[in-house]
């Protein structure tokens, strides 16, 4: 079975500075669909739904997913913690599970990429 996928134009790198995070969203309007975070350099990306509670979002204000720190991802909804290279949830009440990662791509030029399945997001 051949499955296709979707190569979206996301950002450009520089549009996501070192340590922070950037939530995107496909619609028009609503919330983030998806989220990047630089971390030293590498861009890592996750859909925009706890494992908690799947189909809840992770921040309280848009574009606010990392914690006080920089170093984790985090839900606000009950406060979980994620690793950002990995999305895995090392605390909080959903403690050894994951965010879903989404394929990312930056080509020469800086453009950061997300493939997906359309109906994945
Ligand atoms: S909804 Fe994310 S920690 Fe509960």
């Amino acid at each position: 079975m051949h499955a296709s996928s979707t190569r979206y134009s996301v950002c450009s790198i520089s549009d996501l500075p070192e340590g922070q995070s950037k939530g995107f969203r496909l619609s028009a309007f609503g919330p983030d669909d998806f989220f990047l975070v630089n971390q030293a350099g590498v861009i890592h990306g996750y859909r925009n739904s706890c494992p908690h509670w799947p189909g809840a979002t992770l921040p309280l204000k848009k574009g606010d997913y990392l914690d006080e720190s920089a170093r984790y991802i985090v839900c606000h909804g009950h406060n979980a913690l994620f690793e950002i290279e990995t999305g895995r949830c090392i605390s909080g009440p959903c403690l050894g599970e994951r965010l879903t990662p989404l394929t990312i791509e930056v080509d020469q030029s800086g453009t950061v990429f997300i493939l997906t399945h359309t109906a994945s997001l």
